[in-house]
């Protein structure tokens, strides 16, 4: 959740510091500040609002020095204010810290605190109660007249015995006016990440934010502590031992996180399906034995074979591509398969046999309830893989193995590509357990086919972007909006509503079809349109006679459909648009792509901010 950008180096901080935080911004954008060092004083600024009014306030009011934090917020304790924006100071005014994550026991630091005389607190955080933690163990253990080596080895000591009285989650940086080129970071349940430059370094929760600065990447782990200079870093653990982290080569560049010609990131990541569906696939088809080749799972035969269940988690959008998984396996592979929210499955005894499979599915990897859930199913013993998109994620490195999606960057707060790729990687799994027992090689090979031929479907469903716009346009005063569909497509139509309220801020709700008629029938009316995903397959009859019902309480009807679809539904649906034939199973992957258009070209019509959408953000980091 939202981002941290520190550096030390011989530059400027203030315009690496901005640009970072510019580039980290869907992650969290109701406030931002940023603090720089220069000549023994600390200078601040820090507003309530977007990157742009920091940068504005900070065109009038510039600061100079080579060391500096900087903050985008996402307010967890504390109204959106001047005040609450970060950095926060610790009571003498010369300590600055920036943080992400929630300090659970804030308040009992805070009384103990001011039980010791310090009255001193300027915001409603939970964030500057850390920094005056830390402020006071270290003002407690030096004297103004030790060296600055001395000073940086106190500092770093009671940055230390701070965090081990925290309860909660933290990303944090700070830095210390009377210590020069010297800044410090830690993470528990946040993460964060060194970028090690030449003769800089800098200090992130996401690697996008300093990628056009180095490609060199130290990534932390929980309970690490990071001491960096201009030309040198030590990482220790929270008891002070020196721990070893091999620099990684990021695996993308500035460039692969720009907009290109596209007026916001999400139109630019539908559009980027085609190829990202694609990647997903890339060398895990195996058309010799008619099934699917998933090594970073770290399973022999002999172990896949013996997984009697699996059971997918994950959050949002996530979980809605578990809950169509749901359906591929069982089809597929015809093996019990459940959906959890991670949020519920980390607090819930779920009855688990040994044999089970736990799949923890996320984009960022970072996502603390999907996070959680991993850690619990780990923690009691079951294997525990990941589907991640961010291959330096914490999910990533914790799981026991994965399959990485290969979407690149996705930075539109609604999530898009990584939904269809995670489909693409759910059908793969499908398939390749559906090989090991009851599926044929002739079905495996029209599995293959299947899922071969979607780049090209997917990339004629784009060519519907004109069609959708114009119904957008048509239907900008509804006062909502229903979503329907059955089996493989119920999930769907989850993800439509989602999609929807996202970024539309309309009223929006998905439904099996059938469920219309036990309850929400009562909300059709002339102005609340009903979106049904009705493909010409197996259930497509008793679609139509949703749709009927639907009709007949004169509720209008876009209709997502295929096949010889539009001939029964000709004067029937209002809005009829037209997919390619594809099997049920991977109907989902060309259904969502118009749901996706729909959400964002009525969001373009209301002037919403697509791609920075009221009170979310990118990552949930908190619980
Ligand atoms: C999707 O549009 C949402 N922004 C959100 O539901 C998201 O899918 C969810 O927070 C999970 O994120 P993750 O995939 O990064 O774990
Ligand atoms: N809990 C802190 C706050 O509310 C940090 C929130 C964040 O991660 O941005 O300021």
């Amino acid at each position: 959740m939202c981002g941290i950008v520190g550096y030390v180096g011989r530059a400027q901080a203030a315009p690496i510091l901005l640009d970072g935080l510019r580039r980290l911004e869907y992650r969290g954008y109701d406030s931002a500040g940023i603090a720089v060092v220069d000549g023994g004083r600390l200078e601040t600024r820090k507003c309530a609002g977007r990157i742009a009014a920091l940068t504005q306030l900070m065109r009038k009011q510039p600061v100079s020095g080579s060391l500096g934090v900087s903050h985008t917020r996402w307010a967890t304790h504390g109204k959106v204010t001047d005040q609450n924006a970060h950095p926060h100071f610790d009571a003498s005014g010369k300590l600055a810290l920036v943080h992400n994550g929630v300090i659970e026991n804030y308040q009992a630091l805070k009384d103990e605190l001011i039980r010791s005389g310090d009255t001193n607190f300027r915001s409603e955080t939970d964030t500057e109660v850390l920094a005056h933690l830390i402020g006071k163990l270290y003002d407690e253990s030096c004297a103004s007249t030790v060296d600055i080596p001395e000073k940086k080895a106190r500092l770093l000591a009671a940055v230390r015995a701070a965090l081990r009285q925290v309860i909660g989650t933290y990303g944090i940086t700070l830095v210390h006016a009377d210590i020069p080129d010297f800044m410090i970071g830690a993470r528990r349940g946040s993460p964060l990440v060194l970028g090690v430059g030449d003769g800089e370094n800098f200090l992130a929760s996401d690697v996008s934010a300093i990628v056009a600065y180095t490609r060199d990447a130290v990534y932390l782990n929980d309970f690490d502590v990071v001491a960096a200079g201009r030309d040198k870093f030590e990482i220790t653990s929270l008891a002070g031992d020196s721990t070893e982290h091999p620099v990684s080569k990021v695996e993308f560049t500035a460039e692969d996180i720009g907009k290109g010609d596209y007026p916001h990131y999400m139109l630019k990541e539908i559009f980027e399906q085609p190829n990202t569906v694609r990647d997903a696939m890339r060398g895990r088809l195996d058309p010799d034995e008619c099934t699917a080749k998933l090594g970073g799972l770290n399973m022999t035969p002999p172990e896949l074979r013996d997984v009697g269940r699996i059971v997918l988690t994950g959050c949002g959008t996530a979980l809605h591509a578990g809950r169509v998984g749901e359906y591929l396996i069982e089809r597929l592979a015809n093996f019990p398969t459940d959906v959890e929210y991670a949020s519920e499955f980390r607090h819930r005894n779920t009855p688990m046999t040994p044999e089970t499979l736990v799949f923890a599915i996320s984009q960022s990897g970072e996502t603390a309830d999907t996070l959680g859930a991993l850690r619990e199913s780990r923690r009691k013993g079951f294997r525990t893989l990941g589907i991640c998109n961010n291959v330096a994620s914490t999910i990533a490195r914790e799981s026991d193995g994965g399959v990485y999606m290969h979407a690149g960057p996705e930075i539109g707060v609604a999530a898009t590509k990584s939904f269809t790729s995670q489909l693409a990687i759910l059908t793969l799994l499908g398939l390749l357990f559906g090989r090991m027992r009851n599926l044929s090689a002739t079905d495996g090979s029209r599995v293959i086919g299947a899922l071969e031929a979607l780049p090209g479907q997917i990339e004629a469903v784009l060519e519907l972007s004109d069609q959708i716009k114009e119904i957008a346009k048509k239907y900008v005063d509804a006062n909502g909006m229903l979503f329907f569909g059955r089996q493989f497509n119920f999930p769907v139509a989850l993800e439509g509503a989602l999609k929807m309220k996202e970024i539309t801020y309309l009223f929006a709700e998905g439904h099996p079809s059938a469920e219309l008629k036990h309850g929400v029938i009562a909300l059709v009316r002339p102005d609340l349109p009903s979106v049904f995903i009705a493909p010409d397959d197996s259930v497509f009859s008793k679609n139509l006679n949703n749709i009927e019902q639907v009709k007949a309480r004169k509720g209008p009807v876009i209709a997502v459909t295929s096949g010889n679809g539009p001939k029964h539904l000709k004067g029937i649906a209002n809005e009829i648009i037209v997919l390619p034939e594809a099997p049920e199973y991977v109907m989902p992957i060309l259904a969502v792509v118009p749901l996706q258009l729909l959400a964002y070209h009525l969001a373009v019509e209301l002037c919403r901010d697509v791609d920075k959408p009221r009170n979310l953000a990118k990552s949930v980091t908190v619980e």
